[in-house]
């Protein structure tokens, strides 16, 4: 069947039964000091990318609600959060570590057992395709684990003493207070989840609010949530930004944000902390990670590394490649290659095997798509591929376009989503000019072969971006690597152990060497009484 054929009737699908959920879902709780309240008020819609044809028109099949909350339930939700912590005195943050990783690992424990529903209702919210949706919860569980591990070493190592001019101390990290997360629609769980896991094992309180495609996936770990964490330790917000994250922001009570969404949005939030420098800013924002296709690259390698750097998930992943540079002497044949393996790609639904590219959650997106490639058009650039921007509804097939220049927006601006914008080049500084003017600074790839080449590459992109990758497209794994970028990329850097960090800060205990202290500390520690101040070494 024709591209063209198939998406027309796009929407006429079965379902089957592993695959379906039981619509409606009707959220009404929400979990705040400890407890499932239920909710009242207005309720969300929630619309999924899936889409049904009724009486010749394409629409979203609604799968639910969820609460709009007030701004008095966000401030539930702060009060919780800051009595659980305690100014640093909670039953949760003077918790041993030890006893910290038991409630983590019993959390681990019960959401794995909800992996079937989690990963459909990924499918029925975000669009994403079976693979992925169950790589992501996979891949979730394993970061909890991998947390785990990285504290015990962490632990381990600051369970010593240290003496430097006749003063003994003690150095570990403590928890920084309350922490707001918030994670984005593309990888509502597990972006979500490198920042909560980190900042509730090192002894923070949270507050979180689930993006806004991808809340109804959260809803079967609310009481996975309730019975592992002590209450107020782990507290839910859904609803409007404006309405329930400003005034948590405005009441200056938030020691971090965490935050993976756009640099628009964080520079709002940022300014409403009226004690800006009080909060910890942990950001993982936008990106225009570009792919440098030199003259001797392996064509093969490049494009399968290109379609699936341009098109996972339908290009919706920040550390997509989305934007090629390929050398003009190569520049045919990398565009014949890549169209072609583009044109074999599966469109379908997400529970369709081997399909790759799927509905996209986000309103209005096709529309959103289809006014690059016109803009593109109209300033000199073409479709290269024959299905290139053909649409129903939520769904669209991707499009190449050639040649791009600086007065078309695909240029300059993070497309996410399924159009990719080529250029070719002649000289090296052209692409080089392009990562330098670029508010973006998170990643970039290079395909070629020759190490020359490579190597006089590698030495000033590493100051331009935060990770060049050689002949593989741009990544954010594995999770030990840091992850991070410059300008409007990022703030701070993420990974298993650097998260560890981010959301705690040194403290130390120091004793000059006097007898007196000696015995102090001979005491706390025989008789076990500090869960600081402490040589226990966990195995
Ligand atoms: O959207 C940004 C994600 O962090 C990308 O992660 O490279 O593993 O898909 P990924």
């Amino acid at each position: 069947m024709s591209i063209k054929k198939k998406i027309q009737n796009i929407f006429d699908h079965e379902v089957s039964e592993q695959f379906r959920i039981n619509i409606p879902i009707e959220q009404t709780e929400y979990l705040i000091g400890g407890e499932l309240h239920q909710w009242q008020g207005d309720m969300q819609n929630v619309l999924s990318p899936i889409c049904e044809t009724k009486n010749s028109s394409t629409e979203r099949i609604t799968i639910g609600s969820y609460p709009l909350l007030s701004e008095r339930e966000a401030m539930q939700a702060l009060e919780a959060a800051a009595m659980a912590f305690d100014h640093g005195r909670g039953k949760w943050p003077t918790l041993k570590v030890e006893e910290r990783i038991k409630h983590i690992e019993n959390f681990a424990f019960g959401m794995k057992e909800k992996r079937e529903e989690i990963v459909n209702l990924l499918m029925w919210e975000i669009g994403k395709s079976l693979k992925d949706s169950r790589k992501e919860f996979d891949r979730t569980v394993e970061y909890i684990m991998d947390t785990i591990d990285a504290l015990k070493e962490l632990d381990r190592n600051s369970s010593r003493f240290e003496i430097r001019e006749n003063i003994i101390g003690q150095i570990r990290r403590s928890p920084l207070g309350v922490v707001l997360c918030m994670g984005p629609f593309n990888y509502p769980l597990n972006e979500t989840f490198t920042t909560l896991i980190p900042a509730l094992i090192m002894g923070n309180t949270v507050i979180f609010k689930p993006p806004k495609h991808g809340v109804l996936l959260h809803r079967p770990l609310l009481d996975v949530f309730r019975e592992a964490f002590p209450p107020g330790v782990v507290n839910t917000v859904y609803g409007d930004g404006k309405v329930v994250i400003g005034p948590l922001m405005e009441s200056g009570r938030l020691d971090v944000l965490a935050f993976i969404g756009s640099s628009r949005v964080a520079d709002i939030l940022k300014k409403q902390h009226p004690l800006p420098h009080r909060m910890r800013s942990v950001l993982g924002l936008e990106a225009k990670n570009p792919a440098i296709i030199l003259e001797d690259a392996d064509l093969d390698l490049t494009v399968e590394e290109a379609v699936t750097g341009a098109l996972s998930y339908n290009g919706q992943r920040c550390t997509a490649l989305k934007i090629f540079f390929v050398h003009e002497n190569i520049r045919e044949e990398f565009l014949k290659r890549f169209t072609k393996k583009i044109e074999a790609l599966n469109i379908g639904m997400p529970w369709e095997e081997g399909v790759h590219i799927t509905p996209l959650p986000e309103d209005n997106k096709t529309t959103y798509m289809r006014e690059y490639i016109e803009d593109a058009e109209k300033h000199g650039a073409g479709v290269m591929n024959e299905s290139g921007g053909l649409s129903q509804g939520s769904i669209m097939f991707p499009a190449v376009l050639y040649p791009v220049n600086e007065k078309m927006r695909i240029y300059h601006e993070e497309q996410f989503g399924p159009v990719i914008p080529v250029l070719s080049f002649k000289d090296i500084e052209e692409p080089l000019k392009y990562i330098v003017q670029s508010k973006y600074g998170q990643q970039v790839s290079i395909f070629g072969r020759q190490t020359g080449e490579i190597a006089h590459l590698i030495d000033p992109l590493v100051n331009q971006v935060c990770r060049v990758n050689i002949n593989s497209q741009c990544q954010r794994g594995p999770d030990n690597f840091p992850f991070t970028g410059r300008k409007d990329s990022a703030e701070g850097t993420l990974s298993v152990s650097d998260a560890l960090r981010v959301f705690s800060i040194r403290s130390l205990v120091a004793a000059k060497g006097s007898e007196l202290n000696k015995e102090i500390i001979t005491e706390i520690l025989k008789e076990n009484k500090s869960n600081f101040l402490s040589t226990d070494f966990i195995f």
